[in-house]
């Protein structure tokens, strides 16, 4: 049996963000706290999401303190925010940091608690306050998934949390909102939508509705990502990558992800880097032990990269398909080396890392469970 989640509004395409004012008043909510960051807040996006909230007499509170990895503290804050000013509603305006602060403050809204009695698999009871979740960069899907990770400051650990009743209401996206994007990072967001479409498709999670959804994913994102990268403004490739998050977003939302995004967690959590960038990295280290274990799986990643798979090998299609996303990852410029974003070996903490990287929540998606000498070594791949 397998259950699909999904928004049940889902807005997209270019000039959507005009509907959204309307959307809410229809629902009766009066009067958002609105989650994003101080880049967002300052930026000419904010106007463009507050004149329709205005149009229609939508009453909002900008909350705008969320770090890159949101942490507890954000969250708290966001709460007591959200609870003085009597929100009866959650507007997440940004990328995976703002969308993920926001669901988490909406289930403590109406479970109460604290932000670690969440972590794991559907620990609230009851449905969290209700989420319009704007999206403004094409790749962490967060505005549509029913997982959100949140950085435990304390003990330096991202905390996985999987729970439907995080679920946005309304997911927003326009790709009018992404073209101011920086290239970097609608190159790291865009190979973070890659590697969820990439590990919801080898997953052993993985069924026929998610499958057909990361195969179209991975589709556009070939064809779509380098021209976003080259020109932001290039809205018929904004558009292309809209679609490729939201096909990919729902695949990885209902058949999981691996361990690709287990370790790029850990990197995040100690060495605060960006998400994509660690999760671009790792892909093909861990896609090259995947493939070892289960190569047919890696038939249709090849094939949705471009590949004539008919009279191929699985081993050839796998190859094939490793190759394709080094390519892709270069031509967008990740970073290959861990020490080209400032670390170095001799700091770098194998074995805390390996051992929550185990541990985490995203590891039981992947096809076959590392151990941790095996994870220590695919960490030191990045050196
Ligand atoms: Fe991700």
């Amino acid at each position: 049996m397998s259950t699909f989640y999904v928004p049940a509004i889902n807005l997209i395409g270019k000039g959507v963000i005009n509907e959204v004012g309307s959307y809410v008043k229809e629902l009766g909510y009066k009067k958002a706290l609105l989650v994003t960051d101080t880049f967002i807040a300052s930026s000419d996006i904010l106007p463009k999401v507050t004149k329709p909230l205005d149009a229609e007499g939508i009453d909002y509170v900008v909350f705008s303190d969320v770090d890159p990895n949101p942490s507890c503290k954000n969250v708290l804050d966001g709460l007591k925010a959200l609870q003085e000013n009597n929100c009866d509603f959650i507007i997440s305006l940004g990328g995976g940091s703002p969308q993920d602060a926001a669901s988490c403050i909406s289930v403590m809204a109406t479970n109460g608690g604290k932000p670690q009695d969440y972590e794991g698999l559907h620990k609230s009871a009851k449905k969290g306050l209700p989420v319009v979740a704007i999206n403004t960069t094409a790749g962490t899907s967060a505005e549509i998934t029913i997982n959100y990770v949140i950085t435990d400051e304390e003990r330096k650990v991202k905390m996985v949390m999987v729970d439907k009743n995080s679920l946005a209401l309304i997911s927003v996206n326009d790709p009018e909102l992404m073209v101011s994007k920086p290239a970097a990072l609608t190159a790291a967001t865009g190979m973070d939508a890659l590697t969820h479409a990439v590990e919801a498709l080898v997953t052993p999670g993985a069924y026929g509705v998610t499958k057909k959804l990361s195969i179209g994913a991975i589709e556009l994102i070939k064809e779509f990502l380098p021209r976003a990268v080259k020109d932001g403004h290039d809205i018929e490739a904004r558009e292309g990558m809209v679609n490729a998050i939201f096909l990919g977003g729902m695949s990885f939302n209902n058949a999981g992800l691996g361990y690709v995004h287990s370790m790029a967690h850990q990197l995040g959590a100690v060495y605060h880097l960006p998400h994509g960038v660690c999760c671009a990295m790792l892909l093909p280290v861990i896609e090259r032990e995947n493939a070892k274990r289960v190569p047919a799986a890696f038939r249709d990643v090849a094939k949705a990269l471009g590949l004539q798979v008919e009279g191929k090998s699985d081993e050839e299609c796998a190859a094939y398909a490793i190759s394709e996303i080094e390519k892709l990852s270069e031509t967008v410029g990740i970073p290959k080396k861990l020490t080209e974003l400032g670390i170095e070996e001799k700091d770098f903490d194998f074995e805390y890392l390996s051992k929550n990287a185990m541990i985490d929540a995203c590891a039981p998606g992947n096809p076959f469970t590392p151990t941790l000498e095996e994870t220590i070594a695919f960490y030191k791949e990045l050196f």
